[in-house]
């Protein structure tokens, strides 16, 4: 894989998509954001462009450069515009056969050479290559949440992984400025191993009365030096999110600390989703889903 700009595919416009679309714009890869739904397209076309807007408005960027950065991703509903692409990133719902067929749809679009990178939180890489005709060009590439904002990505090779897509992987996730970590196709892989558990863990704490949400986040934020506490962190992964990917690996993984207090059944319940639906343990006033 050259440092030359690719053309990098997208699947998924939600809260990973939309962040993976913006670090692939920033990098100068052309990139195309697909979603089945219109709708979910357009909120994440929104995010995209909101993000460069508040760069501007933060002063991190000029309005010139935003506009041509902006320029670099196109939306689409039509899985057929994928046909280019050198690399594909599924970032769709975490459903085992809806990314099986993802990648089955994309064998008969796309070159056998492009590369399929699959976001799961907590299912095997294996079981999604398995969707591919071709398993050896399929690589977990796993985004920190905000991923324009977080540079870790975990890399874990499924059983059928060829070395030269894992090799080729590991140049372009650094030619787009990210470190990588290579980890095991093991549910939660590094990261949600401890993540998932510790914000659990803060969930019981508010639930028990221990401190506010805010004096949590302050004292994370403070103490620990986090950008962001638990619940400003979790309002953008998403209450829905966390749900599932908390129960998943307590399926997977049988130790109780990784079963989701029943907080957040019960916003998960209300709708209280975090900035998606514009209140999560906080209040938005929009609904993009993150910030510069
Ligand atoms: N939210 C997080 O913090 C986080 C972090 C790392 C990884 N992940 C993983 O990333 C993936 C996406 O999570 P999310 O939080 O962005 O979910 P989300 O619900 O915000 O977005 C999923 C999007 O996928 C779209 N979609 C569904 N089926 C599709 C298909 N076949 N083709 C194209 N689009 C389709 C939906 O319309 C929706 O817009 C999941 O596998 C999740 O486990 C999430």
């Amino acid at each position: 894989m050259t440092n030359t700009p690719q053309t990098v595919g997208v699947l998924g416009g939600g809260t990973m998509g939309s962040g993976i679309a913006i670090v692939m714009a920033k990098a100068g890869q052309r990139t195309l954001l697909f979603d089945v739904k219109e709708e979910n397209l357009q909120r994440g076309l929104d995010t995209v462009h909101g993000f460069f807007d508040v760069s501007v408005k933060k002063g991190k960027m000029t309005a010139d450069e935003a506009e041509k950065i902006k320029a670099n991703v196109t939306g689409t509903t039509r899985l057929a515009d994928l046909a280019p692409c050198d690399v594909v990133v599924e970032a769709v719902f975490e459903d085992l056969q809806v990314k099986k067929d993802a990648f089955a749809q994309l064998d008969e679009i796309v070159s056998p050479q492009t590369l399929f990178h699959t976001n799961t939180s907590t299912l095997s890489v294996t079981g999604i290559a398995s969707g591919s005709k071709l398993p050896g060009r399929v690589v977990g590439t796993h985004y920190c949440n905000p991923a324009p904002l977080m540079n870790l990505v975990e890399v874990a090779d499924g059983r059928h992984t060829e070395s030269w897509a894992h090799q080729a992987t590991i140049e372009f996730l650094e030619s787009i400025g990210k470190t990588t970590v290579v980890t095991q196709d093991r549910p939660g892989f590094i990261v949600n191993r401890f993540l998932i558990p510790w914000e659990n863990s803060c969930i019981t704490a508010l639930e028990n009365g221990l401190g506010t949400k805010e004096s949590i986040d302050a004292a994370v934020k403070g103490a620990l030096g986090h950008p962001m506490g638990p619940f400003e962190l979790l309002d953008i992964v998403g209450m829905d999110i966390h749900q599932q990917v908390a129960t998943r690996l307590y399926e997977q993984l049988r130790e109780p600390r990784f079963y989701p207090p029943a907080m957040v059944d019960r916003m998960v319940a209300a709708g209280d989703l975090g900035r998606k639906t514009g209140r999560g343990f906080y209040d938005y006033d929009d609904t993009r889903l993150f910030g510069s």
